[in-house]
């Protein structure tokens, strides 16, 4: 049985003595909500990939707290005291770059992949030289980690490939049955994952994700350019298992079980003839699931017909309105009538905008089996 908590002192400390005990829970992040187990505990991790029914070459993130709520300013030395980071492998350049990162953005959405402690299991970083750790800025998250006394490792708590949970029932729709406990901590404030940056020994900066936090800001804050990591474009489903790139490097697609397609425009911007035209390439019984990045859905159900559901991720395209919405939107496409579901592309190269782009993209490649 599946009960969803609410975030009561009483509540987090016996979720905390729950975690303490190798148990797995469903927590709010301001991202996305997590699927937490004691990070040093190999049985925990074990736990998080059966219940996600996650492979395990895609390794986790860890997720820490300042030890109260108001001391410890975040810094490597924390990282290397908590036994999470080997910091003495890493460069200056690198010691420094990562100082100016953690102490810019954490708490808050930004995940730092760094040179492993020997202390960390092997089962949280897929065997991997490194970690990536996270520190949230949710009030709730923070409470459970301290309450737990123990790092956290916390993948997104969605089947795996799933779209991710962005609130309480979200998790349950995912995962009832298969954990206890859910925290409610409402919906989350930024709505897609943490950026994830890796900065390797010799300081040089690649994203591997992006995310909530701007990559432009990352390049402001450390005054270096970022790399840019690119997947393959292909699905992270377990058909393409002997196929995978490198450990941390799976492109895992955030997709509606229904499958999403990509419409070669923005609505208006089309004709009423081209969107015509294009509709008319489908079956005439199917109900069209539409996702537009902004705009009026009733506008749009005249301009399409009327046997379709249009959902919109913003009045006026304010990329925090595209970020915190869409995954809360795509799973309601996917769970309405809509047969058939399409989302309107997006371009944006900056910002939220582009981790909105980057979701959209893997939510659209199409499974090969
Ligand atoms: O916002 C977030 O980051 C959320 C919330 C819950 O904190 N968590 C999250 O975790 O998105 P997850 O498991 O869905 O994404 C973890 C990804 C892996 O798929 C991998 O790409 C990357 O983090 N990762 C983890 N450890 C890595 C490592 N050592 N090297 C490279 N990439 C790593
Ligand atoms: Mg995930």
């Amino acid at each position: 049985m599946t009960r969803i908590l609410s975030p009561t002192p009483q509540n987090i400390a016996r979720i905390g003595r729950a975690l303490a005990e190798g148990e797995v829970i469903g927590m709010p992040t301001e991202t996305v909500y997590g699927l937490a187990g004691a990070a040093f505990q190999p049985e925990a991790l074990a736990r998080i990939f059966e219940t996600k029914e996650r492979p395990t070459f895609d390794p986790l993130i860890i997720h820490i707290t300042p030890l109260t709520s108001t001391s410890n300013l975040p810094s490597l030395m924390h990282l290397e005291e908590l036994g999470l980071v080997a910091a003495s492998s890493m460069s200056a350049q690198a010691r420094q770059n990562a100082e100016k990162i953690i102490q810019k953005f954490w708490p808050g959405p930004l995940t730092l992949v760094l040179p492993k402690s020997a202390q960390v299991p092997d089962l949280a970083t897929s065997g991997l030289p490194t970690v990536a750790v996270r520190m949230p800025r949710h009030p709730i998250a923070q409470a459970i980690i301290r309450a737990a006394g123990t790092p956290l490792a916390a993948p997104s708590a969605n089947r795996f490939g799933r779209i991710s949970p962005t609130s309480a029932q979200d998790v349950f729709a995912e995962l009832s049955g298969r954990i206890s406990w859910i925290v409610d901590g409402g919906s989350c404030e930024i709505g897609l994952e943490s950026t994830i940056v890796d900065l390797s020994a010799s300081g040089k900066l690649t994203l591997l994700r992006p995310g909530g936090t701007a990559g432009e800001l990352i390049e402001q804050v450390t005054g270096e350019k970022l790399h840019h990591f690119k997947p393959e474009l292909r699905t992270g489903t377990r058909t393409t298992e002997k196929a995978q790139p490198a450990p941390g490097m799976l492109l895992s697609h955030y997709a509606p079980v229904k499958g999403m397609r990509m419409l070669p425009f923005r609505l208006a911007e089309a004709s009423d003839e081209g969107i015509r035209n294009y509709f008319k390439g489908f079956g005439k019984n199917e109900i069209l699931g539409i996702l537009l990045l902004s705009g009026d859905p009733s506008r749009a159900i005249q301009r399409i017909g009327p046997s379709c559901i249009v959902y919109s991720l913003s009045a006026d395209g304010d990329p925090a309105s595209l970020a915190r919405n869409l995954f809360c939107q795509m799973r309601a496409l996917d769970s309405s009538a809509a047969t058939l579901l399409f989302t309107e592309p997006c371009t944006g190269e900056t910002g939220l905008l582009f981790a909105v782009r980057d979701r959209l993209t893997r939510a659209c490649v199409r499974s090969p089996s």
